[in-house]
């Protein structure tokens, strides 16, 4: 099994859009997916509950060892891929884990039995530089960062991987960068030749599949689509396709993210 998070603090640079269709991809290529919501805003959740109110359990329950993992497991409309749910509740996580020992560990540790049903599990992470989603990244073997194509997304990105460097450093974060997915790319515009070319000028690892900015990835949300459904935007769907393949190509060898540039601390990311 292999847990990817999906992280950057920076808010609205495409996460979960990334975290949904991904682990969509995932799963409509046979492997056994599970998508977990870290994010109380429980965007991830939404694409695939109907009713927020029939959500019994999160994982804060798991966590906190209220509720067993198979049990706030939820099957979704597509074949191998289940989730497990955010709720507003998963908002006290944050203060629980303060008082709980070995705190960095505790989504680790609930997710464990995850490893024998799964081939992947996707983490769609909060943006903030929380200890829940610290506790995320320590329950990930690789990270991906999206990130906007915009200037302030960018610099931001330095800010976010110079964090995870930090806890790299320290041996609390394990997972290397698998890489940097550009999204909201319009390649009429120079701020998007601009980022691209800072980021290839860079030592990170960035995807080649990038992700076109589109009217219909917000119609997407409302509609619950994801790529592969039909009436999707079929740009959309083919480059989140395109990027699946890339994470299956990087994830299905014997040592995931290796050959990447793990733990560059970016301060050389300008655009
Ligand atoms: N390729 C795209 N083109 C245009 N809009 C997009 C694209 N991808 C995502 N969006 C829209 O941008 C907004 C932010 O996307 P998303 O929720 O995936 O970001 P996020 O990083 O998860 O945000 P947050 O930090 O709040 O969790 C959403 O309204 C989404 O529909
Ligand atoms: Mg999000």
């Amino acid at each position: 099994m292999h847990t990817i998070a999906i992280a950057n603090h920076k808010g609205g640079v495409g996460k979960t859009t990334t975290a949904v269709n991904l682990a969509a991809g995932l799963a409509r290529r046979g492997h056994r997916t599970l998508l977990v919501d870290v994010d109380a805003q429980a965007h991830a959740t939404f694409w695939f509950v109907d009713d927020p109110e029939e959500v019994e359990a999160d994982l804060q329950d798991v966590v906190t060892g209220r509720v067993e993992l198979p049990k706030a497991v939820r099957t979704t409309r597509i074949e191998h891929l289940d989730l497990l749910p955010a709720t507003l509740a998963l908002a006290q996580l944050e203060v629980q884990l303060v008082s709980m020992t070995r705190r960095e560990d505790r989504v680790a540790r609930a997710l464990s039995p995850a490893r024998e049903t799964y081939d992947y599990v996707v983490l769609d992470l909060a943006p903030s530089l929380s200890l829940v989603s610290l506790a995320a990244l320590v329950a990930a073997d690789s990270i991906i960062a999206p990130v906007s194509a915009t200037k302030l997304a960018v610099s931001g990105l330095g800010a976010f991987l110079g964090w995870t460097e930090d806890f790299r450093a320290e041996g609390v974060i394990t997972a290397p960068l698998l890489g940097v997915l550009v999204t909201m790319t319009d390649t009429r515009t120079r701020v998007t030749r601009e980022v691209q070319e800072a980021l290839a000028g860079s030592q990170l690892p960035v995807y080649a599949t990038t992700i076109p900015r589109r009217v219909a990835a917000e119609d997407q949300v409302g509609e619950r689509l994801v790529a592969g459904d039909a009436g999707t935007s079929g740009d959309l769907s083919s480059a989140y396709d395109a990027f699946t393949a890339e994470v299956i190509a990087q994830t299905s060898g014997a040592q995931a993210g290796g050959g990447q540039a793990g733990g560059t601390r970016d301060g050389e990311v300008r655009a």
